[in-house]
């Protein structure tokens, strides 16, 4: 199935439930890229071990992640979607490479420092080569292209370090990843200081929308929305909130900015918030009727789950053999 496409791989972490920042960011663009490339998104669950996570909710959260991904409209059949932690040469792979990858690499990554910062009492070691497992992530399929954010942009950029360096030795054992931009999608900030990108831990509640919030939440929070001085509806720097509501309008309405300017002419602040509340409930409408149909049928999704955990397993495993034999690891005997 590898062959003629390009590969393309991402994956979120299997931790809370994903916010519309999440949703209209990444989830919703992934749903077209499997006519280009092929695809492959993991629920990255062992990366969810890097804070302390309470088992049952931990294993609840995981499986949620997949039906979402699923009822935003992956199609499983066409879209590899598996979990890391059912492929074992994620870790495997990751211990290699680890040692290919230098502390002063690491001790560079600005996500580890934040993550530090917030966990000063759990600064662990997987915290630390995070970046390393992210790499095995992308490297184990031979990725071409990573839909990332910019937060994750750093650790792409030491993934295709660590490949060169490897490859360096070794020959052509890695396919070097590129960042995949997306054509659309915004960048989603939080509904009370939209300096703030949307984030699914805001202590805030009104900070950010959960996909699986229902009409009432949604609309209360978007009437809650920060707004900004003045009146009228119009895309500006000075204006950070009224500007995330239009991105968030734009992309669910496909309508562009000036359009939404004149639509809400004349209009103020709270018809405008209203209207964006009842956009979002809308849309997100069936997505979560699909959700909850999904988890009722156990036998359809654990079906999907492992036929994707196997065809994931079968493409690791020839990478890592690879990469196990061309580091001197003794071969297997048959
Ligand atoms: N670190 C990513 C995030 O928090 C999740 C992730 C783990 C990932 N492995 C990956 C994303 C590989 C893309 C490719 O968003």
């Amino acid at each position: 199935m590898l062959q003629d496409k390009k590969i393309l791989y991402s994956g979120m972490q299997a931790t809370g439930t994903l916010t519309l920042g999440n949703y209209l960011g990444a989830l919703k663009n992934w749903v077209t890229l499997n006519e280009q490339y092929e695809c492959i998104y993991g629920v990255m669950d062992l990366h969810s071990l890097t804070l302390r996570q309470e088992p049952a909710q931990f294993r609840k959260n995981a499986r949620s992640l997949y039906a979402l991904y699923v009822a935003a409209g992956l199609d499983p059949e066409k879209n590899c979607i598996y979990f890391q932690s059912h492929v074992s040469g994620h870790a495997e792979l990751s211990w290699i490479l680890s040692c290919f990858t230098y502390m002063g690499e690491l001790n560079r990554m600005t996500q580890f420092k934040d993550k530090a910062a917030k966990h000063a009492d759990n600064i662990n070691a997987g915290l630390y080569t995070y970046p390393v497992l992210m790499a095995a992530d992308i490297l184990l399929y031979q990725s071409d292209v990573v839909p990332v954010g910019v937060d994750q942009k750093q650790h792409l950029e030491i993934t295709r370090d660590i490949a060169g360096r490897f490859n360096a030795v070794y020959g052509d054992v890695f396919t070097i990843p590129e960042a995949y931009i997306p054509k659309t999608g915004a960048k989603i900030m939080s509904l009370q200081e939209p300096q703030k990108k949307m984030s699914k831990s805001d202590e805030n509640v009104n900070a950010t929308i959960y996909l699986l919030d229902d009409k009432d939440a949604i609309l209360r929070k978007f009437k809650r929305a920060v707004t900004d001085s003045g009146s009228r509806v119009c895309y500006a720097d000075d204006k950070p909130g009224i500007s995330n509501l239009m991105d968030i309008y734009s992309c669910i309405t496909g309508k562009e900015y000036d359009a939404i300017e004149r639509e809400f002419d004349g209009k103020g602040y709270g018809e405008f918030k209203l209207a964006v509340g009842e956009a979002v409930a809308d849309s997100l409408k069936p997505l979560k009727a699909r959700y909850e149909e999904l988890l009722k049928d156990k036998a359809y999704l654990d079906s999907m789950i492992k036929n994707n955990d196997e065809k994931a397993q079968y493409y690791a495993t020839k990478t890592l053999r690879k990469v196990q034999k061309k580091v001197g690891l003794t071969e297997r005997i048959r």
